[in-house]
């Protein structure tokens, strides 16, 4: 039985053939896009996530566009699994040319009252675990002559963000690593970029941006459709909400070769959203 076509991007078909990816948190959201354009351009996609139902269905969903995929359960805050899980996709399929940190947790809660294991959780998955698969994947990146690292940031510690300061700590700590892996890994041909995406509603970052009520902080994913749609066309300067395509097309513009003299880049994705200025 022949395979269905994978619908046309921006980007030439077999862009990424022979190339191997590990995602983070892939199999939902944005990683699911950055997933399922990464296999339409060719490469083996391998998607890490802490829970198999999300693993099952999107290999499932990029195998029936004829991708080539694979799963493994990880949670990106156990260094030892991480490092189990990147020796295995060296193993099985030889290389790791991109790796894509993109696995995050996030909540909205004061300050005051964060418990020291909340802080502790939302650390140690976004700052935690991108330098854990950073680590992982250098040796086998720099066996190889090279590679890419693609990490996940924000725009919200631009400025000061209340009842974040779990989240803003670690991606500005993403930004730091991303900068300084960038410099120390250059030699080795290893490409580190971020990417730091505005306002996207999939189901996980509008579960994560429930606001508490009386919060006083902007409602970026306000809870109802027509307030929804009214920020789609007021609240940001392009005029609507991003997709995880639009995140997806800009990693896969920074794992080709377009991308060849950018390292220790942090590409703002949110149609304009942090510069403007927004009422409550
Ligand atoms: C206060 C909270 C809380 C909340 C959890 N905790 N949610 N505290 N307010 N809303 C506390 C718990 O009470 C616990 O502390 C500690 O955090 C760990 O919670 P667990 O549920 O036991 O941890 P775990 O199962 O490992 O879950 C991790 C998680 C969860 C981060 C808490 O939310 C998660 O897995 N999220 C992944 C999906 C996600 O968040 N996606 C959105 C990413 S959006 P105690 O002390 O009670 O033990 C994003 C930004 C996009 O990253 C920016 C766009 C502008």
């Amino acid at each position: 039985m022949s395979t269905p076509p994978a619908p046309t991007s921006i980007f030439r078909a077999g862009l990424l053939e022979g190339q191997v990816a590990l995602v983070t948190g892939g199999g939902t959201g944005i990683g699911l896009g950055i997933s399922t354009l990464l296999a339409d351009l060719g490469a083996h996609v391998v998607i890490a996530s802490r829970k198999p139902p999300h693993l099952e269905a999107a290999e499932a969903a990029i195998r029936a566009r004829g991708g080539a995929v694979s799963t493994v359960a990880l949670d990106v805050r156990q260094p030892e699994a991480v490092q189990a899980v990147v020796n295995g996709i060296a193993d099985r399929l030889g290389r790791l040319d991109v790796l894509v940190n993109n696995a995050a947790g996030n909540f909205y809660a004061p300050s005051a009252t964060l418990s020291p294991n909340a802080w502790k959780s939302v650390l140690e998955i976004d700052l935690y675990g991108t330098f854990y698969c950073s680590q992982a994947a250098y040796p086998v990146m720099a066996r190889q002559g090279g590679g890419r690292i693609i990490n996940t940031s924000m725009t919200l510690h631009y400025r000061g963000w209340p009842l974040m300061a779990h989240a803003t700590a670690a991606k500005a700590g993403v930004d730091a690593l991303t900068r300084t892996l960038a410099v120390e890994w250059a030699p080795q041909r290893i490409r580190v970029n971020a990417i730091a995406p505005g306002p996207i509603p999939t189901e996980g970052v509008r579960k994560a941006f429930a606001l508490p009520p009386d919060s006083g902080v902007p409602d970026i994913f306000a809870a109802t459709e027509a307030r929804m749609a009214e920020y789609a066309r007021t609240g940001n300067p392009l005029g609507r909400w991003g997709t995880p395509e639009d995140i997806a097309n800009m990693v896969a513009f920074l794992a080709s070769p377009a991308g060849d003299w950018i390292t220790g880049a942090i590409f703002v994705v949110d149609g304009g959203d942090w510069l403007a200025k927004r009422e409550g």
